[in-house]
């Protein structure tokens, strides 16, 4: 529809001259409570129309009534575009049962649409939707462990919607899922407990969708990137730990082992510490053989303990680097220098021999010269 408008708008300006008309209208839609709605509503007129909301509850005493941004204990938010065609977005927070009803979109670009004595000689059009808001039922969330196993539980009480089925979530990723309509579900989980921290949600498949959360919080699992790290006297030693488990770590510490009694302070002497809730980086510049080489611990905590592990460091010297370097040269001098005493030796012997076939030579001259 928009495309539609955005080349014929241009192009017809004057078809809509004063008659303002929807392009979008809100939809009807079922929350639960403390769930949030958003209501879209644009038109189109020239000029510009307007567009209000109004409200008409459930109970047979209400009336219309406008609906402003901030109403509603500020649960009220509307956020208004005039820019070409007007569009308008209702959102409402934390629904109540009291939110149930209908919402009316209202446009009109009259020059008298908001005259309280005379009426506008264009009506404002009107565009509704129903909001059906339902009492959020309660979930009973429950991990136990069973024999090694862990089984995750959900339970739904009180009246519920009808349900086509379950799905077990672990963040995006889906674990379970069946068609069955009771409002019990459960998952097992198998292995360590360490493995598998974090958020899950039993999903009830009903409309709209329920879910309920548990938490699998283990102290954290702290794992390193390289058991040992190697660096050049003078380089960066870069040591990194991680933690994948929930929940996130609060808080991580470097040790030098040996010194466990205090630990390494981000910015003292050359370290430099970086930690995230995930990660933690230790950055040693400038490397030094005998003050940094050695195991390094990285502790970590969280709301339910404590986890480490060990980096072990090795500092190689500046010329070690250099010794795969130095032996190529070594080899090559020793090659030169053996040629050079072949050589050194062969060419005098090969000079004497040419001097003493000349001898000869002269000899022979000298011997036929005195047989002549
Ligand atoms: C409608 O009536 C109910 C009681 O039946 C009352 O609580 C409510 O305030 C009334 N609403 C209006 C808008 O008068
Ligand atoms: C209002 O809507 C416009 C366009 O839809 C959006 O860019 C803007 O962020 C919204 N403002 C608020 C406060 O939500
Ligand atoms: C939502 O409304 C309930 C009362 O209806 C209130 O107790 C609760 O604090 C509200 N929650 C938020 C996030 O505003
Ligand atoms: C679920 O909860 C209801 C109400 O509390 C209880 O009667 C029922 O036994 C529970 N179901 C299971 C499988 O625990
Ligand atoms: C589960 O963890 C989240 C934080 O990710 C927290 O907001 C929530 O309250 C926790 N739920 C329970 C039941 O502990
Ligand atoms: C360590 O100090 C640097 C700056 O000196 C800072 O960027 C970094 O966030 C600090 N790290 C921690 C864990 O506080
Ligand atoms: C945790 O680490 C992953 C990468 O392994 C990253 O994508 C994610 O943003 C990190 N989470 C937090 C809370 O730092
Ligand atoms: C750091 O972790 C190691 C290994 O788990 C532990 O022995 C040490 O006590 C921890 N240090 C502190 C200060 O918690």
């Amino acid at each position: 529809h928009v495309a539609v408008c955005d080349a014929a708008c241009s192009v017809l300006p004057l078809a809509w001259l004063l008659g303002a008309g929807f392009i979008k209208s809100p939809l009807s839609q079922k929350r639960l409570t403390q769930d949030s709605v958003e209501l879209y509503c644009e038109a189109i007129g020239t000029p510009i129309p307007e567009i209000q909301w109004w409200f008409e509850g459930n109970e047979p005493n209400e009336t219309y009534a406008q609906l402003w941004d901030g109403a509603r204990q500020d649960r009220v938010r509307i956020n208004a575009t005039y820019n070409l065609h007007s569009t308008s977005t209702i959102s409402i927070t934390n629904l109540t049962s009291d939110d149930s009803g209908m919402y009316e979109c209202r446009a009109s670009n009259d020059p008298d649409r908001n005259h309280l004595s005379k009426s506008p000689k264009v009506k404002w059009i009107r565009s509704q939707a129903n909001v059906f808001v339902i009492e959020r039922p309660d979930i009973k969330a429950q991990v136990t462990g069973v024999s090694g196993k862990l089984v995750l539980a959900c339970n739904m009480t009180g009246q519920y919607l009808p349900i086509q089925g379950h799905e077990w979530m672990h963040g995006d990723k889906i674990l379970q899922t069946d068609a069955d309509a009771s409002a019990f579900t459960s998952y097992t989980i198998e292995g360590k407990i360490e493995e598998h921290s974090g958020v899950y949600e039993c999903v009830y498949k009903t409309n709209p969708v329920i879910k309920g959360h548990l938490n699998i919080s283990v102290p954290p699992q702290v794992m390193v990137y390289k058991k040992s790290e190697h660096g050049n006297e003078g380089d960066t030693g870069v040591l990194i730990c991680k933690c994948n488990s929930f929940p996130p770590v609060t808080s991580w510490v470097w040790y030098k082992h040996g010194q466990e009694v205090s630990p390494i302070i981000n910015g003292s002497g050359r370290y430099i510490i970086k930690s995230s809730g995930n990660k933690t980086e230790l950055r040693i510049l400038k490397l030094n053989i005998e003050e940094d080489s050695g195991d390094y611990h990285c502790n970590a905590t969280n709301a339910y303990g404590q986890g480490s592990a060990t980096v072990s460091l090795r500092v190689r010297s500046r010329l070690a680097a250099l010794w795969p370097f130095l032996g190529i040269v070594a080899e090559v001098l020793v090659l030169v220098t053996i040629i050079f005493i072949y050589e050194k030796r062969r060419k005098p012997d090969e000079v004497l021999d040419g001097k003493s076939n000349a001898t000869n030579h002269k000899d022979k001259n000298v011997r036929q010269r005195n047989a002549n």
